[in-house]
């Protein structure tokens, strides 16, 4: 945390502008269009309400309002990011729509292009997208935009963990955050910078801002009294988080240099290993480093097996796993975690459809064909990825610490 956060919020208090209304709102909201570079910032209580109304609003425009007890995607198609936290695609259940999940690749780790046209030669019916950019890593979305705009689909873009990271899009470097039709970032604890909590809906259009701010403040029509016509949420910011925000975007790019300098410590420290660092594509992004993680090669993992709560292994000399140098690391008190568990495992969404590039990636195997090549990359990424301790806080000696320890874990 820094001075200038106090001060924005003391601001806040000593002005008496408790309420989700204020200077700090309207100045972050500015500072942050502007730094994206998109027209107007709707400042919300969290990334997961920005989501949340983002989806609605692609809803809408594609298939008109909804009555009031029925959400806008009501039994409608959805393709989804699969290998992403649950909060980026849950809107479209709120909305009472069903996700589709497209399975992952293997050079961003985020939604597979060709999966994604896969998706559309099985439900031709579907117009909305949903995806993230997993751990500050652009996915690839000149490839997306390409399918989906092929499709007639808009795209809702998750930003949450992606804030700083950049992708060039037609040529010209372009802020994750302006790439889809809809918008969304985080400020939660975790995040890049943080308001302790607190999200954005981001876009170029003074309609749908408009209407996210309307449904955020209880969609109130113009009459003297409380008159609504479609529902609403209480889903602006504080005017106090704001400030905290507002202390925190001047280092936005401190904090990029200081995750990227761990990434490339990782990198360098953990050569020699049979691993490697969450791949990007240096030529046409830059991520904002806001995780490192890691990936074991695959003759080089020792037999782990996870069900929907435990995880055991067997240690076996010169090979390793996720759940052994997690288990391990936590001795030093430093906090890695599994790579995000795929929607399509997800006990909540497992009878939902998931499709890769192959096709459907349900019911794979035949009991009297031996098949052979994998197709599931999310399962495997999660199987073998694990994210690492990333804090900026974290000296270079607690970084090495961590690093002989995963070191040791192959011994
Ligand atoms: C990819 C992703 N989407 C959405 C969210 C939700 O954001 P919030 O916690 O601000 O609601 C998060 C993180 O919290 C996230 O990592």
């Amino acid at each position: 945390m820094y001075p200038e956060s106090r001060d924005y919020m003391m601001e806040a208090y000593d002005t008496n502008w408790m309420s989700t209304v204020g200077k700090n709102i309207n100045e972050i909201e500015g500072q942050i269009a502007e730094y994206v570079g998109v027209k107007y910032a709707v400042a919300l209580s969290a990334g997961t309400a920005a989501l949340h109304l983002a989806t609605k609003l692609a809803g809408e425009k594609i298939y008109g309002q909804p009555r009031p007890n029925k959400g806008t995607l009501d039994q409608k198609i959805v393709l989804c990011s699969d290998m992403t936290f649950d909060a980026t695609i849950n809107a479209v259940a709120y909305e009472d729509g069903e996700a589709v999940f497209i399975d992952t690749e293997y050079d961003t780790w985020n939604m597979d292009p060709a999966a994604l046209e896969k998706a559309f030669e099985v439900y031709p019916e579907a117009k909305i997208v949903v995806i993230a950019h997993l751990y500050g890593t652009p996915a690839k979305m000149q490839e997306i935009k390409d399918i989906c705009d092929r499709h007639g689909a808009l795209i809702v873009e998750d930003a949450a963990e992606s804030l700083g990271a950049q992708y060039k899009l037609n040529g010209q470097w372009v802020e994750t955050g302006a790439l889809g039709d809809y918008n969304c970032i985080s400020f939660n604890g975790n995040k890049i910078i943080t308001g302790s909590s607190g999200g954005m809906f981001l876009t170029n259009s003074k309609e749908d801002a408009e209407k996210v701010k309307k449904w955020s403040t209880q969609s109130r029509e113009d009459a003297p009294w409380y008159q609504h016509e479609e529902i609403g949420y209480n889903y602006r910011m504080s005017n106090v988080i704001a400030g905290v925000i507002r202390g925190q975007l001047p280092y936005l790019q401190k904090h990029i240099d200081e995750k990227k300098a761990i990434y490339e410590r990782y990198k360098e420290g953990l050569k020699g290993l049979p691993v490697s660092m969450n791949p990007y594509d240096a030529e046409n992004t830059r991520p904002n480093f806001w995780l490192s993680c890691m990936i074991i090669d695959e003759d080089a993992m020792c037999k782990q097996v996870r069900d929907d709560k435990n995880a055991l292994y067997i240690p076996e000399p010169g090979k390793s796993c996720p759940t052994e140098i997690l288990e391990t690391i936590s001795l030093l008190n430093a906090e890695g975690r599994p790579i995000w568990k795929p929607m399509h495992m997800q006990p909540i969404y497992r009878n939902h459809a998931f499709i890769t590039a192959r096709g459907n990636g349900r019911a794979r195997s035949n009991a009297y064909i031996k098949e052979s090549g994998l197709v599931d990359v999310g399962a495997d990424i999660f199987d073998r990825g694990l994210c690492l301790p990333s804090d900026n806080k974290m000296t270079p000696e607690q970084q090495d610490m961590i690093i002989d320890v995963i070191r040791h874990c192959f011994e």
